[in-house]
């Protein structure tokens, strides 16, 4: 053979086994796993004082002047799904989700938030938008609780008061009654540590309660109890008859120790944050974790406190708590470096921080939005924290409540394409580890009101153009490559999404 038919044929080997590494890189996802996307009530639905429904702390903070949020704004309105739920179905059914993820505004069912009235207008809303979904075949998951209190309730000491356990049981009693006939994935509390440590620790989320080291162990002592009430309830008063299933949304970012030095630093990290409510659920003996217990209590010590201000829980307590949940429900968006040295000591006294005793950062590479800097992408983190999970808390089936990426507006979402493709790549990393992942919801199905930052930061798979009253929605090119990976049950890297295409309902849906 002369060198040039050697070469060639060197050639077309090559290219050939390109062809074949590139078809086996399309990655598939189990049988039987569920995609889905997610919202909540106060950052789409409006109609904040329609219909009957009473102001919640989210319409309190935003009413007050001056009105802490980034732009001034509110979610007043905001995506209006209120009055648009049959085109957000109708989203729902382009991208062919088998699941959606909503929350119910309890100011809007309960407005003096008991169950002495109920709001009728409220209860319509919710059955039309669960029979609009059922129509179709699309399965509701639904949230008790996404940070929207009752003022009222916030005014007798919102999650800080012990009665807080019979107030959410109460209510959560009323939801499974209304709609549990047809709604068989209930989430109690959407991410525990965000309502207690940017409500009751640093005073950046309602109710804006500055008491870092202190209000928010209450908050997450009586959260936890409340959380097990309403577990409690399903599983005894409802599940006989309705065979659902209940559990709980923990936020988890993945803390990675900066080097081999600082691993216990990350460690704490994570048992201060994910651990300090997964710990009491999921571990086999339940309670805080105990390097909280032990490090709370020796800072209060020497602190003047008369005893530990992490509250304990009663023997009683714990069992009640421990395994009132079905799943772990992971709200899961990055990833952070952890260290620890003498400046890891400069925080403020009694706090949070100071509690870890820890430092974290992320990486300038992380942020792949230049022009945005909130979520970094780090999807190897993910794989980690899932892996960690199985390990930890015994092999626990996950379902995956949130994970998406923050950009500007536009259409053209390359970078939350490239995130959403990695963290799904990741996430298909964990499962061939073992991990038991049951199914994805990504955050979110439509832009909405992201809390303290507005409408500045986005976070749809369709954009809503919030300064046209009719709040129209477009699909962003990540649209386009979810609908795929739905349709598809896998990952294609050589899928390219087109943001100019037209999207269209597929038959079935
Ligand atoms: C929350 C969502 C929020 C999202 C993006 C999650 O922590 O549950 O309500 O919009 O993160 O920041």
């Amino acid at each position: 053979m002369s060198c040039k038919l050697i070469f060639l044929f060197l050639a077309l080997v090559y290219a050939h086994s390109n062809a074949v590494s590139v078809r086996q890189n399309v990655r598939k996802f189990p049988d039987g796993f569920a995609f889905g996307a997610a919202t909540a009530s106060y950052q789409v639905e409006g109609a904040w004082n329609e219909d009957g429904k009473s102001e919640n702390i989210w319409d309190h903070l935003t009413h007050s002047q001056p009105n802490p949020v980034k732009d001034g704004s509110s979610g007043d309105v905001a995506a209006n799904s209120y009055h648009l739920y049959k085109r957000d179905v109708e989203m729902m059914r382009e991208l062919g989700l088998q699941f959606y993820r909503f929350s119910l505004s309890w100011s809007r069912l309960l407005p003096t938030g008991f169950p002495d009235v109920i709001n009728q207008a409220g209860v319509d809303y919710y059955n039309n938008l669960i029979d609009e979904m059922l129509k179709y075949n699309i399965q509701p998951m639904i949230t008790l609780y996404h940070w929207d209190l009752p003022q009222k309730l916030q005014e007798m000491g919102g999650w800080t008061n012990s009665h807080i356990v019979d107030w959410f049981g109460d209510y959560a009693q009323v939801a499974f009654k209304l709609f549990g006939d047809r709604v068989k994935s209930w989430i109690t509390i959407n991410e525990p540590h965000s309502i207690c440590y940017y409500g009751y620790s640093i005073g950046h989320f309602a109710p804006r309660i500055d008491s870092s080291g202190v209000s928010e162990y209450m908050c997450t002592k009586y959260l936890l109890l409340a959380h097990a009430r309403a577990y409690h309830i399903y599983d005894q008063e409802f599940r006989p008859s309705q065979n659902g299933n209940i559990f709980i949304a923990l936020s988890g970012q993945w803390y990675q120790s900066e080097t081999d030095e600082y691993h216990d630093a990350a460690e704490d990290y994570i048992q201060f944050t994910v651990g300090q409510y997964a710990h009491p659920i999921f571990s086999t003996t339940g309670d805080w974790p105990p390097v909280m217990k032990e490090r709370i209590a020796a800072k209060s010590a020497e602190q003047g406190f008369f005893r530990s201000r992490l509250p304990a829980f009663s023997p009683e307590e714990v069992e009640y708590i421990r395994g009132s949940s079905d799943f772990f429900g992971l709200n899961h968006y990055t990833t952070y470096y952890v260290y620890r040295n003498e400046s890891s000591t400069n925080f403020a006294v009694p706090s949070f921080e100071d509690d870890i005793g820890a430092d974290r950062y992320q990486l300038q590479e992380w942020h792949t939005q230049k022009d945005v800097k909130y979520i970094g992408h780090v999807p190897w983190g993910f794989t980690k924290l899932l892996v960690k999970i199985k390990e930890d808390y015994n092999d626990v089936p996950i379902q995956i409540t949130e994970n998406g990426f923050s950009t500007l507006p536009g259409l053209e979402d390359d970078t939350r394409v490239a995130y959403y493709f990695d963290y799904l790549n990741a996430l298909l990393d964990a499962v061939e580890s073992g991990v038991d992942v049951r199914s994805y919801a990504a955050w979110s199905l439509l832009d909405n009101f992201e809390w303290i930052e507005g409408y500045g930061i986005r976070f749809g798979l369709y954009e809503v153009d919030f300064e046209d009253e009719a709040r129209p929605r477009t699909p962003r090119k990540s649209a386009f490559l979810y609908k795929e990976i739905v349709r598809t049950r896998a990952l294609d890297p050589s899928f390219e999404p087109d943001a100019s295409a037209t999207m269209t309902i597929d038959q079935g849906h």
